[in-house]
């Protein structure tokens, strides 16, 4: 693990006004909190895709874009899930639902990315999937170990997403589970889902 990482030059078509325009579009959107994490979970993101043989440009992109819905109003999300005709058991849930799976759609329609891999790796950062691809499995990651966070066992967690990355994602899995029910939290059923194939193994 090195402590200085090389950020892509984004060459894949993807986001072809480049990284730091989309710097820019993201910072717009997000208070200097929110901004400096996403640019700690690019930074891990990059260093896990290294590890894990993940495209760079992709995880930088995922990694930039995941929270980017995270600060828009709930009237802003409850009316793109009815626009884009989404599960309308979605209006159910809340932010922390809503900034994934219908961030994505404001990724794709605000600023142009229709790259299915990336978009999925915003959809599936707070919850998981059953099936996710590599990329989706690191952003999921480094928004949980970026070098900012602190909670009891990030360390552990932080080294196993080096070691291991699927039983990383169980990790997290089952943790964020633990943490609902020590809370009395609802679950969202989809995070029952992940925690049965990633946690169980
Ligand atoms: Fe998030
Ligand atoms: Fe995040």
């Amino acid at each position: 693990m090195s402590n200085s990482v090389s950020y892509p030059t984004y060459q894949e078509n993807i986001y072809p006004a480049g990284r730091n325009d989309l710097i820019d579009k993201v910072k717009a959107q997000v208070n200097q909190g929110r901004f400096e994490h996403i640019l700690r979970v690019e930074k891990k993101a990059l260093e896990l895709a290294e590890r894990w043989d993940v495209d760079a440009e992709q995880a930088s992109i995922a990694a930039l874009t995941h929270d980017y819905a995270k600060q828009r109003s709930d009237e802003d999300f409850l009316a793109v899930i009815d626009q884009k005709k989404l599960d309308p058991d979605l209006k159910n849930w809340g932010n922390y639902l809503w900034h994934g799976v219908v961030g994505a759609e404001m990724v794709h329609d605000e600023l142009g990315i229709t790259h299915q891999d990336v978009l999925d790796a915003i959809r599936q950062h707070t919850i998981g999937a059953a099936y996710m691809t590599k990329l989706s499995q690191v952003i999921y990651m480094a928004d949980y170990v970026e070098d900012g966070r602190d909670f009891p066992g990030v360390a552990e967690v932080r080294a196993l997403a080096f070691e291991d990355l699927g039983a990383s994602v169980g990790w997290q899995t089952k943790h964020t589970l633990e943490y609902l029910l020590s809370k009395n939290g609802r679950i969202y059923p989809g995070t029952i889902t992940t925690y049965n194939e990633w946690s169980t193994k």
